[in-house]
């Protein structure tokens, strides 16, 4: 697909056929994680890639936790309504982890997030290829992550930067509208004539 068309066709996926992900293109996918820019080339991400069923359950259970960890401190209600099934139906999962001390030298200057940002770069660039082979996939964060990190043998001084659900997609789901960005010309604030 066309680039500018990719990036405006993937689309958060919150519902997935049984079809599974072939090891081709998982690799394919992971690859293009790795290609993702990073602070001094240290790579600070690694995966786990989640196929077996019961831990797809253990982790929709670590996000039942935290919704309900919205609802009990007056969060948003509708997060009630939000169909995690999706969890368990996605045939493969990716964690994507990062070690935050791979943050490049962005440390000695109040600039703490590399490695998190690295990672993010990372998971757009798996997002993107899955779009571009057909798959529909998921940034997904409601977990608090100790629980994961338990759940998922994580050990210290790793962090999590999101679970990625991939799977054919089942059904289309809209685009959420975008707003125009702000845009200043040289300084903050400024909107040119
Ligand atoms: C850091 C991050 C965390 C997100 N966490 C969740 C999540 O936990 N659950 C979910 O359904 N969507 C999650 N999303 C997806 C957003 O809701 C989605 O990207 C946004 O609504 C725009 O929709 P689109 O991706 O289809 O363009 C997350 C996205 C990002 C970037």
């Amino acid at each position: 697909m066309e680039f500018k068309d990719l990036v405006k066709e993937r689309r958060s996926c919150r519902s997935f056929e049984g079809e599974g992900v072939s090891e081709e293109n998982l690799n394919a996918i992971l690859d293009a994680g790795r290609w993702a820019p990073n602070p001094l080339n240290l790579q600070p991400w690694e995966f786990i890639v989640i196929t077996d069923g019961e831990t797809k359950r253990g982790i929709k259970g670590v996000a039942e936790e935290a919704r309900k960890k919205v609802l009990d401190n007056s969060g948003p209600g509708w997060v009630d309504k939000y169909d995690m099934g999706f969890l368990e139906q996605a045939p493969v999962l990716i964690a994507v982890l990062y070690d935050p001390k791979k943050s490049g030298l962005g440390t000695f200057f109040g600039q703490e997030h590399g490695a998190l940002q690295a990672a993010s770069a990372c998971i757009q660039n798996m997002m993107l290829c899955a779009a571009d082979m057909g798959y529909g996939s998921l940034w997904f964060t409601w977990f608090e992550p100790q629980r994961l990190k338990e759940l998922l043998n994580i050990p210290e001084g790793r962090e999590i930067a999101g679970v990625i659900p991939i799977g054919r997609p089942s059904g289309q789901s809209k685009p959420p509208p975008r707003k125009d960005p702000r845009v200043y010309q040289n300084k903050y604030g400024d909107e040119g004539a």
